[in-house]
């Protein structure tokens, strides 16, 4: 059976990408992750329990680790995704982001290719190094304009900037090395099972404690959105047919302002759970200090890999925004588990641990 490493897995979009390869692939999986605050096996659902996902424990700056999982595994392919992501903790503590997102990737690559070189030829030539980062490598937009494969990289917070190194490293291992890599550049995800730090998730668990929504400066930043199971098929196709040595950006060609998510999230919440007769969610709206250095404006022109691998996302915002939040509405005990922390003991319930 074709074996998997996928870094990452319990995160946000790596969950995702196993949930669609355990109903969509014959793929066995080899799940490696730290389980951060941000990892959640829980977000796994079933997919966590079925026999072709296989969760490993391990940190990816651990190269003995990694050795002994490629030596027991046999892998023919990693998409890596473990990653720390969010950009406000990388303004307030950079070290983690300069540990995991750069030396954690260039531990991956090098365990990789020390795995990689002891193959025969043909192995060697189908085996795949996927590499998932962001359209923040690209820096900030003006008004007019989309970030392509051809733009030039200009990141400009620690996130960014070391994702933006991670893309360098992995571009220098395949041209000086000849390990064949993939890279792909996405926008703003969201849907189920994102932490409730980034925009969506956080703006419908406030609204629904009553709490404040605060909006970053004048809410005008702009962001493209595009629906995780997009990305997650958009991931597979890249991973199985994209070709080595090439990046593909991804996006959802969906460009709002945080204020216009801000207020579609509030309406339809005050569709499917409104507040009491005479009490509108509009009034939690609260205007805060601005992220420091805020980017202002994405956009992703997807072109090519809608043309070389006939990929589209299958949501608008409008259908997607309406299941996230239906989503969230109908999965409190995920959320409460986030909230009070429960979820971290998810290893201990429900895997034996390696
Ligand atoms: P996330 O924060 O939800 O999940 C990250 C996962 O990586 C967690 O399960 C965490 O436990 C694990 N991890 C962190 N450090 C680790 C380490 N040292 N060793 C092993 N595992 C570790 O992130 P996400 O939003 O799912 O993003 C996944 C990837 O996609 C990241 O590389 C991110 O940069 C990229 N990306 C995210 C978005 C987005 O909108 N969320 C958009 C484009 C690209
Ligand atoms: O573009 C892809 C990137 O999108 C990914 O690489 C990152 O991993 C992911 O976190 C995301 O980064 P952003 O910084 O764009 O996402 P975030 O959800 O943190 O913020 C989205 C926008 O909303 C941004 O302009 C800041 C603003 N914001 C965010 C929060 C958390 C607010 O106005 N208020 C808030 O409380």
């Amino acid at each position: 059976m074709p074996t998997v490493f996928i870094t990452g897995g319990a995160g946000f979009i790596g969950s995702a990408l196993i949930r669609l390869l355990i109903t969509a692939s014959d793929w066995r999986i080899v799940n490696i992750d730290k389980l951060t605050y941000a990892g959640n096996l829980a977000s796994l659902a079933a997919a966590g329990r079925d026999p072709r996902h296989v969760f490993c424990h391990h940190d990816i700056c651990d190269r003995p680790a990694l050795d002994a999982l490629f030596a027991e595994h046999h892998p023919d392919g990693i998409i890596h995704l473990a990653a720390e992501s969010h950009v406000d903790r990388s303004i307030h503590g950079p070290g983690d982001f300069v540990q995991t997102n750069v030396v954690g990737t260039y531990t991956l690559l090098e365990a990789a290719r020390a795995y990689w070189s002891g193959l025969d030829a043909a192995a060697r030539n189908a085996f795949r190094f996927h590499h998932v980062s962001t359209d923040e490598v690209f820096g900030s937009l003006g008004p007019c304009g989309r970030f392509d494969e051809t733009t030039a990289y200009d990141p400009r917070s620690p996130y960014s900037a070391s994702k933006a190194a991670a893309d360098h490293l992995v571009r220098a291992w395949q041209h000086t090395y000849g390990l064949p890599t993939l890279i792909t550049n996405c926008s703003n995800n969201y849907g189920p099972y994102q932490f409730p730090e980034k925009l969506i998730p956080l703006m419908i668990g406030n609204a629904l404690a009553g709490k404040p929504l605060p909006i970053y400066g004048q809410g005008d930043n702009v962001r493209d959105w595009l629906y995780v199971d997009d990305h997650a098929r958009a991931l597979q196709l890249v991973f199985e047919r994209g070709r080595p040595g090439e990046t593909y950006c991804i996006g959802g060609g969906n460009e709002k302002t945080n204020l216009q998510v801000i207020d579609t999230v509030r309406d339809l919440l005050d569709r499917q759970s409104p507040r009491d007769a005479d009490r509108r969610y509009a009034e939690l709206k609260t205007f805060v200090a601005d992220r420091p250095g805020h980017d202002q404006r994405y956009a992703i022109d997807a072109g090519k890999i809608q043309r070389e691998l006939g990929w589209r996302p299958l949501e608008t915002f409008a259908s997607g925004i309406a299941k996230t939040v239906a989503w969230y509405l109908d999965n409190s005990d995920w959320v409460a588990q986030v909230q009070s922390g429960a979820y971290r003991n998810w290893l201990e319930r429900n895997y034996a641990q390696r």
